[in-house]
């Protein structure tokens, strides 16, 4: 029997859409947290949401209870999400089919700027994880909205796409995923750096198992993984493996788990990249980033990485204007 005494912590999820519901829902089957607050400006949405999911917890057997609330662009509502220990924040627009996530940039800006002050208010002390896209430029525009330090602030993105080249490499070899360990960084967009050198199979290198045009084609799957998606959907994008990638991290932060993920975070001075966003690994805790953790990488790889970084600059100097 599930025992409500070992919950802890309040995590807030923005935005009820079929990303930020969705990590609500794991977030509360984890039966971990002592609450979930789920809020959306679609008033009733994320009160009809909670009300559902909570009605699934005799069912599947969690105690978390699931928290909704209708909250508007002044900050209404808000006080809903007072003193939460993370938050991950979904709100903004999902591309449509042929759009890239910088076509967001504008529009996702101003609701993430928007939510961030409101949050920032209300949760003084949590860490912040962002998915909304343009997820590298984004991720930014939040640490600059909130104030918060740097380390507080990181974006999902790393998870999600090492999942999808791990998912591409388990099919090709018609291995089980958990045989497969792949790595993905950079930016969540055209710049993004899968790292075939740090992948295995049991332990072999991919490298002695695919060829090099037969890495080089998982490899631009993974790159276009997320419109892959979306050109099937037609009507928004990927939510099952995204939403899997941010419960993980916001659990990882509630336990203070000390894992190694490849998250975006702020980078500076590691691969003698200085001060900007970027996918990379990092242990994370209850501060949020403890420590980036600089992996062995091929030269071409560092390369790639670097140029990301500076893509990415480029664009994220640009969202204090935004
Ligand atoms: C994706 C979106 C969520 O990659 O960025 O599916």
């Amino acid at each position: 029997m599930s025992d409500k005494k070992n919950l802890k912590g309040k995590v807030t999820v923005v935005g009820a859409g079929f990303y930020g519901s969705t990590t609500a829902l794991r977030l509360a089957e984890y039966n971990l947290f002592e609450t979930v607050v789920l809020t959306d400006i679609v008033e009733g949405k994320p009160e009809g949401l909670a009300l559902d999911m909570n009605q699934s917890r005799s069912i599947e057997g969690f105690e978390t209870k699931v928290v909704g609330a209708t909250t508007t662009a002044e900050g209404g509502g808000y006080e809903a999400t007072a003193n939460s220990d993370v938050v991950v924040i979904t709100a903004g627009l999902p591309r449509k089919p042929g759009m890239s996530r910088m076509d967001l940039i504008g529009v996702n800006a101003g609701i993430v700027r928007g939510v961030a002050e409101n949050i920032a208010k209300h949760s003084p002390e949590a860490v912040i994880i962002v998915v909304s896209n343009p997820l590298d430029e984004m991720t930014a525009l939040a640490q600059l909205a909130t104030g918060f330090k740097k380390n507080k602030v990181m974006g999902q993105a790393g998870m999600l796409d090492t999942a999808r080249f791990t998912n591409f490499v388990a099919e090709k070899l018609g291995v089980s995923v958990g045989s497969v360990k792949t790595l993905t960084l950079g930016s969540h967009g055209d710049t993004m750096v899968p790292v075939p050198s740090r992948c295995t199979v049991d332990g072999k290198a991919l490298s002695t198992l695919l060829s090099e045009a037969e890495i080089a084609e998982l490899v631009d799957r993974t790159r276009n993984g997320g419109a892959e998606v979306v050109a099937l959907l037609k009507t928004g994008s990927a939510y099952y493996a995204p939403s899997a990638a941010a419960a993980r991290m916001a659990k990882a932060v509630i336990e203070d788990s000390g894992e190694v993920m490849p998250v975006c975070a702020w980078v500076d001075g590691e691969y003698g990249i200085e001060g900007v966003y970027l996918g990379v690994e990092a242990t994370i805790g209850k501060s949020g980033i403890i420590k980036v953790v600089e992996g062995s990488l091929a030269p071409s790889e560092v390369e790639a990485l670097k140029a990301a970084a500076e893509a990415v600059r480029a664009k994220q100097a640009d969202v204090k204007d935004l």
